[in-house]
């Protein structure tokens, strides 16, 4: 693929301007919402020591997988796979298709409920700019925003229609734009938080529980959350990445800049972690209080400190840029695809599946119920947004990530499978053939097994 032709359809200003987009897609509420209260959930610091593992030997290769596919075919998901199968002389594009098909639709369902989630977050920060007077308590509040459909609403439509916005102005006027002012924002506000507990205390409390491991509270199940967790956190396997890999130009070095989104988007989460376990410890809460910790836990904390509204509204400031980097990525999977398959008008595309994906998202604002013909498992009978998020997680992203690891480790020339370390002294030797052999053995069975565990088909629990 030459250089021209990506050029027609844009890129990214600046190595810096990528960087920034792609950190802002991995940064999201999978970093401040659930990652701490997964943790909480699985006991901290064994937990986040196999979840470190996991970005090493599944995140890692991935996250190179989907930059190097994305850059040589220069196109969406689909069109970059179907290259590659082509050019790989294999037949027929089902692989291509399904993985592309599977990619579009995850953002798509993704989006749908990721926009009511961050539309809570809106809500927070609306209440906190207002002086953050609570109805009740945090979980009252909370409470009443979840079972008041045409609020939760109202915040969706409002997240939505910034991300559509962002969207339609393009990946560089938009997206690099956005991203470039969002991430440096989010990373000073987090600090000055870190600093501000560090005075007011926990934190000593909170460090320990996140770093020290203690082996006897790591079950089978939690190894599996950990590495379902990585392709959430990280963007993966739904070819967010092989779509921003395409915007990039071939002399940006993937390695390190695929290094590097890993390691922010790490730290990022143990910071916000490290933040809100000082506050739990602080005040005698329990740490595995569940996907409310954030929403129904943190503002009534911050009531009762000194400036706290204040601190409140930094807070769900950075919540809102944070999921807003992700939701942009997010919306873009799916826009790329219409633009470079069906040759859609970016403006046309952005609009229209920003319609339908705003649609789907208010049977999660209004807190409806899946129909009770789907199996359990797969979440029939319960709340759509809980179910997406389910459905997607354990099952969408995991298969997702599975077929690019195929591709990228089978199907990628040597030429291709070494681009992304060329950059490096003796070409990245051993690099390279240790991340070969990851991505053709080690990172595929390891997620095959996520999903054979998801499905209920191999039980890990001891
Ligand atoms: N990585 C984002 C987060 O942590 C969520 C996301 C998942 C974004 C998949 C794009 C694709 O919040």
């Amino acid at each position: 693929m030459n250089g021209s032709s990506k050029s027609a359809r844009g890129g990214f200003a600046s190595r810096l301007g990528f960087m920034w987009a792609a950190v802002g897609s991995a940064v999201g509420l999978g970093n401040i919402w659930k990652f701490p209260y997964i943790t909480g959930e699985y006991g901290g610091g064994a937990f986040v020591l196999t979840y470190l593992v996991c970005i090493l030997v599944v995140g890692l290769p991935l996250m190179y997988s989907e930059l190097i596919i994305g850059r040589r075919g220069g196109k969406d998901i689909l069109g970059a796979l179907r290259d590659l199968t082509k050019e790989a002389g294999l037949p027929g594009t089902l692989l291509s298709w399904l993985t592309g098909a599977m990619a579009v639709l995850t953002g798509f369902l993704i989006l749908s409920f990721y926009a009511v989630v961050a539309g809570w977050a809106v809500h927070f920060f609306v209440l906190s700019v207002g002086g953050l007077e609570l109805n009740g308590g945090a979980g009252e509040t909370f409470g009443a925003l979840v079972a008041n459909g045409p609020l939760a609403a109202i915040w969706h439509t409002v997240f939505m229609a910034i991300t559509i916005f962002v969207v339609t102005r393009g990946v560089q006027g938009g997206i690099e734009a956005a991203c470039k002012i969002l991430m440096p924002t989010l990373v000073g506000i987090l600090g000055i938080l870190l600093v501000y507990v560090a005075f007011t205390g926990g934190l000593g409390e909170s460090l320990i529980f996140l770093f020290r491991p203690d082996f006897s509270k790591l079950s089978g199940d939690a190894v599996l959350e950990a590495l379902g967790h990585t392709f959430f956190t990280l963007s993966l396997g739904m070819g967010v990445m092989v779509t921003y890999g395409s915007y990039l130009k071939d002399e940006i070095h993937v390695l390190r800049d695929g290094f590097w989104v890993a390691v922010l988007d790490t730290v990022i989460a143990l910071m916000a972690g490290a933040v809100i376990f000082a506050v739990v410890f602080s005040n005698d809460l329990e740490p595995s209080a569940g996907p409310g910790l954030l929403f129904a836990t943190l503002p009534g904390l911050f009531v009762g400190m000194p400036g706290g509204a204040l601190v409140s509204t930094a807070f769900f400031l950075l919540v809102v840029f944070a999921a807003l980097s992700s939701a942009i990525s997010l919306l873009e999977v799916v826009v790329a695809y219409m633009v470079d398959e069906f040759g859609v008008l970016r403006l046309w595309a952005t609009l229209g599946m920003g319609f339908a994906i705003w649609l789907l998202g208010l049977a999660s604002a209004f807190g409806l119920n899946m129909p009770g013909f789907l199996p359990e498992a797969l979440g029939g009978g319960q709340a759509v947004l809980d179910t997406l998020d389910n459905l997607t997680t354990k099952y969408l992203l995991p298969l997702g990530g599975l077929l690019i690891a195929v591709a990228a480790g089978w199907m990628l020339s040597k030429q291709d499978r070494e681009s992304g370390f060329s950059a490096l002294p003796g070409n990245g030797g051993l690099l390279v053939s240790s991340w070969t052999f990851l991505i053709r053995f080690v990172t595929p069975v390891l997620i095959l097994l996520v999903i054979l565990k998801g499905i209920g088909i191999i039980d890990f629990s001891d």
